[in-house]
């Protein structure tokens, strides 16, 4: 059963391949297929569609049936992705989008409900900042009911080494209706996703993509579904491996914002301007690459994924110094924006309590609709707590929802002369590429700029903007 598959998915063709007859041929087979794809947000929807635009057949999966509808009508819920990103799954007989287990098993028909599986469900933390791993058990005991043998499973989840080994396979063990042995009636791998909303110059195509199996036989057979897909596949010798690779990625990127919001807060001190520094540095051609500061860590990875590598060295017994003492200084930059921005009302014979405050930016970074996480949440909160009235203005975020911590009950303003005009401090927290900085700069009384947004105008501002 398993080899079958195993030949099949060897005669893929890779991505890239010029058309031919030998493509035809692979495109027949990557046809024959059927990828299911479990968690259609961020990671799993891009995924989806690449698939299928590669020539698989595709199942999309996930709890939220609206998701399942909105794609059955060739709508994309995720605006940084292009509106037409789904328009191919309408009358495609190549898709499939199911919002049940039932639904799933409704696809098998005579054969399987799916070849492949690769798992984008959630990975968040719990209340005291450990793995929260419910969604991927959920999802691997799932998969094990509706039937594994005989198919490939990957996951995409980020989460701490060792997760595909000893939490993904024993959740697909405990409901599996045959015993489940990896290379010989299953294979399994995890390969990260690299996915960062919003950028332009590297898409999922064109980022290159680590996999590592459970056994060589499993990442082999992941290496063949990605490369038909991606246009650079690189193979690890474990899954282990490839788990540690994405957490350290994600580690590197949270000590280095902590180590230059750090940087900030001394240059500030002694009078000098950060961001000039970083420009100065920057100019070394090698030995050297820039991280900006901002006010504080947003987004679904950067600070989550570092503690659950804390939380598992605890387990070896390896104190893990420097993500902690990064995520103390990250998780301080709230505090020491709010300070900056007491101190500037304070400058003007202002309290903070009562002061209207107008927060620009609710996502978590520039030109995306995500709030996982953002930073502003926190900033909109202390100066509630200050007694402030805070209002906010994000294009991309027409209302607050309720977020993991914070559950706020505001609309976007829109952004006029005159009501810009009216707050007693803006705060820009988000430097989306929409708002008139121009105009801010006109009109705001005061303006504190934890972004650097405001640097064309620095001059003609003078102590009207702050840095924080
Ligand atoms: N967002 C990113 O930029 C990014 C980048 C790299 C890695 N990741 C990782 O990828 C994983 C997914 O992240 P995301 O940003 O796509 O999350 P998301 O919240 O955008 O999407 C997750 C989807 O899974 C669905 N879901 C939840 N439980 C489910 C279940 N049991 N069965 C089926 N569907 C279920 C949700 O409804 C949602 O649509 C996480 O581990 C994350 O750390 C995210």
């Amino acid at each position: 059963m398993l080899h079958s598959l195993q030949s099949r998915l060897d005669r893929l063709a890779p991505a890239g391949q010029p058309s031919g007859p030998l493509d035809n041929a692979a495109r027949t087979e990557a046809a024959g297929l059927r990828v299911l794809v479990v968690g259609l947000g961020y990671v799993g929807l891009p995924l989806l569609a690449l698939l299928h635009e590669a020539g698989f057949s595709v199942v999309g999966f996930d709890i939220d049936a609206g998701k399942c509808e909105a794609l059955k009508r060739g709508e994309n819920y995720l605006p940084h992705l292009g509106a037409d990103l789904a328009r191919g799954f309408v009358g495609s007989s190549r898709f499939e989008a199911v919002a049940s287990e039932e639904g799933l098993r409704r696809l098998a028909g005579s054969g399987r409900s799916f070849d492949v599986a690769i798992i984008c469900v959630p990975t968040p933390l719990g209340p005291h900042n450990e793995p929260d791993l419910q969604f991927v058990h959920r999802t691997g005991e799932m998969l094990g009911r509706v039937g594994v043998a005989g198919t490939l499973v990957i996951l995409e989840s980020t989460s701490f080494p060792g997760t595909t080994r000893h939490e993904l396979l024993p959740a697909l063990q405990r409901t599996s209706s045959t015993p489940l042995v990896v290379g010989q009636n299953v294979l399994i791998a995890f390969s990260p996703e690299r996915e960062d909303p919003g950028r332009r110059d590297y898409s999922i195509r064109t980022t290159p993509k680590l996999v590592g199996g459970l056994d060589d036989a499993s990442t082999r057979a992941a290496v063949a579904v990605y490369r038909r897909a991606i246009e650079q596949v690189v193979a690890v010798s474990s899954a282990e491996v490839a788990e540690a690779s994405k957490v350290f990625e994600n580690v590197f990127r949270c000590v280095n914002i902590a180590l230059v919001n750090e940087l900030k807060t001394i240059m500030d001190a002694m009078g000098i301007n950060v961001w000039e520094v970083i420009e100065a540095a920057s100019t070394k051609p090698f030995g050297f690459m820039p991280f900006y500061p901002g006010p504080g860590l947003g987004g679904h990875c950067i600070p989550i994924d570092p503690f659950y590598l804390t939380w598992k060295a605890k387990e070896f017994k390896v104190p893990a110094r420097f993500i902690e003492i990064a995520g103390e200084v990250n998780n301080a930059m709230p505090h020491y924006v709010i300070h900056k921005v007491t101190s500037a009302l304070n400058d003007r014979m202002k309290a903070t309590h009562g002061s209207r405050v107008l927060v620009l930016g609710l996502a978590y970074k520039p030109d995306i609709a995500d709030t996982r996480e953002s930073p502003s949440y926190e900033l909109i909160e202390l100066l509630m707590d200050l007694g402030a009235h805070v209002d906010y203005s994000d294009p991309f975020v027409p209302y607050t929802k309720p977020v993991r911590k914070y559950s706020l009950d505001l609309r976007s303003v829109t952004l006029t002369p005159e009501n810009v005009a009216g707050y007693d401090c803006v705060l820009i927290s988000t430097n989306h590429s929409a708002f008139d900085y121009a105009m801010l700069a006109s009109h705001a009384r005061l303006v504190v700029d934890t972004r650097n947004a405001m640097k064309p105008f620095a001059q003609a501002m003078g102590d009207r903007l702050v840095r924080a």
